[in-house]
């Protein structure tokens, strides 16, 4: 058996294919690049929701329950305390999406959708010892999550950059933290609890921990002409460089180039993003001479930390941000593991010591 799960099917599902042999993500029938380019959060929410809410109502409608349900969150948040804002940002997210409604329904869905934005506004702004911003239902989530976190409207460009953010990651087949949600939903936990287990495994630095990360590399480096030097040494040292690998894809992470070309368009990108480029260049360069028998590429957290750092969201914050999507793939999935009606309950092999048999 491979620890890892590698190559095992255990689900099938209508929400994502995960090409790794040709670089493809097709999400409900749609191209990644294709939503990255036009669609917003609400869209995505209702695409991948289709056919698991029986009230499913209009993409409109979705979209004002979304903004109300956001009202709703903030007003069921506790005051900042030091105990709480003490926890760092994505515990913080765990604690209080676990105070949230917890059953299966429409309601529930959309309060947890709307959640992790609010949530992630108020903890750095209570973090920061700022004045907290109240939701505008009014505005898309994208521009709403903007505003509450840094008091000021963004512009159409930043609004469309979250967006084109939000709809690149809202899934992505099974993995990890999609695995843990469908799991908890298979015990008919609730909707929170497989948030909230989804929120858990995404948190580690070998899933939804590492653009943060990959800032923190890029910092490090300084210079694009420090790039090599920096990169065979932290090799050298047998550590995993951020934004790099993947378990499925053996070619380049498609969510790459979406997020890159997305970040293109952002005005004063272009000197970190040239940076950017050298580096992951010199660490293609220093993977492929050193793991030649596995294909190791760029992944999807490389571009998502230029992205997010250019919309001013701080680094510590960036998994909550990833969650803000993939909650959307969270919850689709759960209703789908739900709806086969068997709980996931896997085997394992014993291989630890036997009892003496007692003559
Ligand atoms: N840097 C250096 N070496 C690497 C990297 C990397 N980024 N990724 C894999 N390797 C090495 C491994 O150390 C291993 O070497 P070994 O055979 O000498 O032990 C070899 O390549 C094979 O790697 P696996 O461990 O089999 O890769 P796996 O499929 O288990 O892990 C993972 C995939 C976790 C993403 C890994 O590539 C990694 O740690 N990357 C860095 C963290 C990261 O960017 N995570 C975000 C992933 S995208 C997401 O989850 C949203």
């Amino acid at each position: 058996m491979d620890a890892g799960l590698e190559g095992i099917v255990a689900a099938e599902t209508v929400l994502s294919n995960v090409d790794g042999e040709r670089g493809r993500l097709i999400i409900r029938g749609h191209e990644v690049g294709e939503l990255a380019q036009r669609a917003s959060f609400e869209e995505v929410v209702h695409l991948l929701w289709q056919g698991f809410f029986a009230e499913l109502p209009s993409q409109d409608a979705l979209a004002r329950r979304i903004g109300e349900a956001r009202a709703r969150v903030f007003q069921k948040l506790p005051r900042p305390s030091s105990e709480l804002l003490g926890l760092g940002p994505v515990r913080i997210l765990r604690v209080l999406l676990a105070l949230l409604s917890d059953d299966e329904s429409l309601d529930c869905a959309i309060e947890l959708a709307a959640a992790p934005a609010v949530i992630t506004a108020w903890t750095e702004r209570a973090r920061h010892h700022m004045p907290l911003n109240s939701p505008d239902p009014a505005q898309s989530h994208a521009a709403d999550f903007l505003t509450m976190l840094s008091g000021h409207r963004p512009s159409a460009a930043e609004e469309r950059a979250l967006n084109s953010y939000l709809a690149t990651i809202c899934d992505h087949g099974l993995n990890a933290s999609t695995f843990a949600a469908r799991v908890v939903a298979s015990t008919r936990a609730g909707l929170g609890s497989a948030v909230v287990a989804g929120l858990s495994a995404l948190k580690g630095p070998l899933h939804g921990g590492a653009p943060g990360p990959v800032l923190d590399m890029i910092d490090a480096i300084g210079t694009a002409a420090n790039a090599t030097r920096w990169i065979e040494a932290a090799l050298d040292r047998g550590e995993r460089l951020m934004g790099f690998g993947h378990r499925v894809y053996r070619v380049r992470d498609p969510r790459a180039d979406a997020l890159k070309a997305t970040v293109q368009k952002l005005p004063r990108e272009a000197g970190r993003l040239a940076m950017a480029e050298e580096i992951e260049r010199v660490s293609l360069k220093e993977l492929a001479l050193r793991k030649p028998d596995r294909k190791l590429d760029t992944n999807v957290e490389f571009y998502t930390a230029l992205l997010l750092e250019a919309l001013q969201v701080p680094r510590e914050a960036f998994t909550c941000v990833f969650a803000m999507g993939r909650v959307a793939g969270w919850i689709a999935h759960a209703k789908e593991q739900i709806a086969t009606g068997r709980i996931v309950r896997p085997q394992s092999a014993y291989v630890g010591p036997v009892p003496q048999l007692v003559s």
